[in-house]
């Protein structure tokens, strides 16, 4: 069974945890997690650029052998993020996630996750890539400041980076356990949906072509978005989301 973080690579300065991993992902171990201090080069979903700071940030990848039979790339998007938040809900932090994997707290935005897969003849290797703004301030994000914050700027609670990443390695491992069976897929769904920043709520998602305005109602058995749009309910994916706006925030 597959245990995440039992082999830990440390880097001091990286261009990207995620690329490691997938430059390395033929000599790595199933569960190898491997994190940096620095980052010069981190990538987030759409390939935005992803701000990583020595001391400020949490910054890591792990690697999942999968098999062609137990690969549900639907649950590879959601657990990670339910594990997650519920590593910062056990600090008394009230983090949430945003649709599809965005980690928010008091309507900024201050983490995310990259999901990644690479097919091999035998296997799936997937890469699953976290990045968590625990110590930046305002000054860190520039432009970016209205929307982005740390745990430390928004929460006023000062983290010990290595000890948010052994917690949240411990929940993955339980996460990753408890609901890695197709049986338990919509326990966490609905595990989803109890942190989820926005469920029941007026969203408006902008896609590349269209504007859809409606309310969050949950999640389909792909993990795409259920939205009620009048008397109908349509499903968005997440590979054509652009961005999505709450009541709470300004923008993705
Ligand atoms: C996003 O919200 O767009 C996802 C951000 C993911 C960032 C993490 S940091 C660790 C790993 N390495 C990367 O280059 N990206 C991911």
């Amino acid at each position: 069974m597959t245990k995440i973080g039992d082999n830990i690579v440390r880097l001091e300065s990286v261009e990207s945890t995620s690329l490691y991993v997938r430059e390395n992902r033929h000599l790595l171990a199933d569960g190898t997690a491997v994190i940096a201090k620095d980052q010069t080069g981190g990538r987030g979903r759409h390939d935005k650029k992803w701000l990583s700071l020595p001391g400020k940030s949490l910054t890591f990848s792990f690697l999942l052998h999968q098999s062609a039979d137990e690969l549900s790339i639907p649950f590879l998007h959601l657990f990670p993020a339910v594990a997650v938040v519920h590593s910062l809900q056990k600090l008394h932090i009230d983090a949430r996630i945003k649709w599809p994997n965005d980690i928010y707290l008091n309507g900024k935005k201050i983490g995310g996750l990259l999901v990644q897969t690479f097919s091999r003849p035998d296997k799936i290797d997937v890469i699953i890539g976290i990045g968590l703004n625990i110590f930046h301030d305002g000054f860190d994000f520039s432009e970016l400041r209205e929307h982005a914050g740390s745990i430390w700027s928004l929460a006023g609670v000062k983290i010990e980076i290595e000890v948010l990443f052994q917690s949240v390695l411990h929940d993955l491992n339980s996460i990753y356990k408890k609901y890695h069976h197709t049986s338990q897929w919509d326990a966490l769904r609905t595990l989803w949906c109890d942190q989820c920043a926005h469920l029941n709520e007026k969203i408006t998602i902008f896609q590349k072509d269209k504007i859809v305005h409606g309310t969050f109602v949950g999640l389909d058995e792909n993990g795409f978005a259920r939205v009620q749009t009048g008397s109908e309910q349509i499903v968005i994916q997440d590979y054509e989301y652009v961005s999505l706006r709450t009541e709470h925030d300004t923008r993705n």
